[in-house]
């Protein structure tokens, strides 16, 4: 019986991986990853590894892979639903208890897999022993694709003149088939007919490698005739929700980090057949955010390569401002567009995987790039024009989801914006730059920035409102008083303002004993300072910002405890921790 899917997350969300593994192996923390013996194999040198950010384990030495079901599962001995059950047990959640809707749910899923993995299997035999399939393995030979291809991929055609509705009859009933998609109903013949009907076949297989869907292609352009048609969505096949060769591909995340997007099937086959394998495409609709967090879930870098055409560039837009939204830190999403209306297909086969990536490393640009970019280009020299520049890019960055990306990626743009108008710019720039040296370039800027934390980001905003606005702070003394810091350099200088509450308004930064570098790079890198410099003269404004800096710097404090709190209850699994736990986790849903 197949759980929810929210059921099983609730139990990931709740359990990290390294919690449960650490029940049974030792973790050693090295970066992002744990590090320990492994529990498959007797071993001297640990060559297992857990990481939480993606969610599973990996052993070295063994290939074993996957996440905290499948450890329990091996390691116990247990079937899938017992380790649920275990697990959902161990995260304090109740047995899941099945409906008359999921069994009826994971019935029709049993068959719909059935019927797929049949219809599949039967067609791509076809193109190897029926000779009437001819015209498709010429066609598969004109496109240069080997019999590798075809049987990697399960290239099928669907050959005319097989009633296969009707020999399927015998084996699935009537609605079950119709549900499938593969079949459509024809009024004037009065019976069930094939939807892919003298088309190659491109299976689309979920996660776990199983089809659920089709592409199909003709192989003569007719102009009556769409050259590719999807199958249609089922309860089982959701054209957003899945991408073409993610089964596969997503393996490849263990070694790579990067994994690339392209527009069509057979840009998936190209590149795989010239030796890029981490690659997928999504399924002839626009890119969904669901899709991008999925990608994100194993790579932490996509690389969107549509066709070097206008409406690959179209699409690589509104792919861009759909997954600008769900862009998260630690990941990267880029664009590459490719020379003289190639598309990767015809890229990687004209000059091979080498030139490919080495064409790809000195083109990519980053998504906000390639937003700014856009708009910057189709943006008149006017005020109106402009105007509506710049409203356009704050819309854009106000709707990113991670606050720290979202500030940050509108700092990209103001920056950028700003040097438009350098006359206001230089007005602006005077008031908080008497002090210190300007230290201004926009081109290092982004990778300075990068070796920042956020956390410390977050900490310049907090420095830079008192810097700025010593005589507020003053007065409202008591809302910074409490807060704690993070970063040492940043908590001496804290310490120094603190004790120097007194006179707080007639500190001076040169008095402070303090590297003045330090100084100059909260001027700089302090992500709401644009905002604060626009209001410097409404002081309710300006606490309220500085109420939600602190929140952070809160919820960051929060953070860490929980954290800490969390690899405690994975050794003591005592109630008395998970109550903390619980507690800490309800104040961070209020903050
Ligand atoms: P393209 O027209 O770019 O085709 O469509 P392609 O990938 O280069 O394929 P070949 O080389 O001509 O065989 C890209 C993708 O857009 C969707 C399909 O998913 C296709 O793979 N598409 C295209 C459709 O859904 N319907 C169409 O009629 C055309
Ligand atoms: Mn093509």
């Amino acid at each position: 019986m197949k759980y929810p899917k929210e059921y099983l997350d609730e139990i990931k969300t709740r359990l990290k991986v390294s919690n449960v593994v650490s029940r049974a192996v030792n973790l050693k923390k090295r970066g992002k990853e744990y590090v320990g013996l492994s529990p498959f194999k007797t071993e001297k040198t640990p060559s297992f590894t857990v990481n939480d950010e993606k969610e599973f384990y990996h052993c070295f030495s063994t290939g074993e892979h996957g996440n905290i079901f499948d450890f329990v599962m091996k390691t116990q001995n247990l079937k899938f639903g017992e380790a649920v059950k275990m697990l959902a047990n161990l995260a304090g959640m109740q047995p899941y208890t099945f409906s008359k809707q999921d069994e009826e749910r994971e019935r029709n899923w049993n068959i719909y897999k059935s019927i797929y993995s049949k219809y599949v299997e039967f067609y791509h035999n076809e193109i190897f022993k029926n000779p009437k399939a001819t015209k498709a393995k010429e066609y598969i030979k004109k496109r240069s694709l080997t019999a590798n291809e075809v049987k990697n991929f399960k290239i099928g055609y669907v050959t005319q003149g097989i009633d296969l509705f009707e020999i399927f009859l015998k084996e699935f009933d009537e609605s079950s088939l119709k549900n499938s998609g593969l079949f459509y109903f024809d009024e004037k013949k009065k019976k069930y007919v094939e939807r892919f009907k003298d088309r190659i076949i491109f299976p689309i297989n979920n996660i776990s490698g199983n089809p659920i869907g089709l592409g199909g292609r003709i192989m003569e352009e007719k102009n009556y005739l769409a050259k590719y048609i999807n199958s249609p969505e089922t309860p089982f096949f959701k054209k957003g929700s899945n991408l073409f060769n993610l089964d596969k591909a997503r393996k490849l995340s263990n070694q790579l980090e990067n994994i690339f997007l392209v527009e069509g099937y057979m840009d998936v086959i190209g590149l795989s057949k010239n030796g890029i394998k981490n690659v997928v495409a999504n399924l002839g609709t626009s890119l969904t955010t669901k899709q991008i967090l999925i990608l994100n879930q194993f790579f932490d870098h996509i690389i969107i390569c549509f066709d070097g055409d206008e409406s690959g560039y179209k699409a690589a837009l509104r792919a861009a401002e759909n997954s600008i939204v769900e862009l998260k830190p630690e990941k990267k999403i880029s664009f590459l567009f490719l020379p003289n209306n190639h598309d990767p297909d015809s890229f990687s086969n004209e000059y091979g995987k080498e030139k490919f990536l080495e064409f790809t490393k000195s083109n990519l640009v980053s998504i906000h790039k390639f937003i700014f970019d856009h708009y910057l280009k189709i943006t008149e020299n006017n005020p109106s024009s402009r105007a509506k520049f710049e409203k356009k890019l704050r819309s854009i960055a106000s709707i990113i989801r991670d606050e720290y990306i979202r500030k940050y990626i509108l700092e990209y743009f103001l920056e950028k914006i700003y040097e438009l108008t350098p006359n206001i710019n230089f007005q602006n720039k005077k008031k908080y730059t008497e002090n210190t040296k300007s230290l201004r370039s926009t081109q290092t800027y982004y990778n300075e920035t990068k070796s920042l934390k956020p956390i410390e980001i977050k900490e310049f905003s907090f420095l830079y409102i008192i810097l700025n606005k010593p005589e507020l702070i003053k007065e409202n003394y008591n809302l910074i008083q409490n807060v704690k810091l993070f970063s040492n350099e940043n908590k001496l200088l804290f310490n120094e303002i603190l004790s120097q509450s007194n006179n707080l308004e007639e500190t001076n930064f040169e008095n402070l004993q303090i590297d003045q570098n330090l100084i100059d790079r909260i001027l700089k890198y302090a992500s709401i300072k644009h905002i604060l410099n626009k209001n410097l003269n409404d002081d309710e404004k300006i606490l309220e910002i500085l109420n939600e800096v602190i929140r952070d710097l809160k919820n960051h404090e929060l953070e860490i405890r929980i954290s800490d709190l969390e690899s405690k209850f994975s050794k003591d699994l005592s109630e008395a921790t998970f109550n903390e736990l619980k507690e800490l986790k309800k104040q961070q849903k209020t903050n």
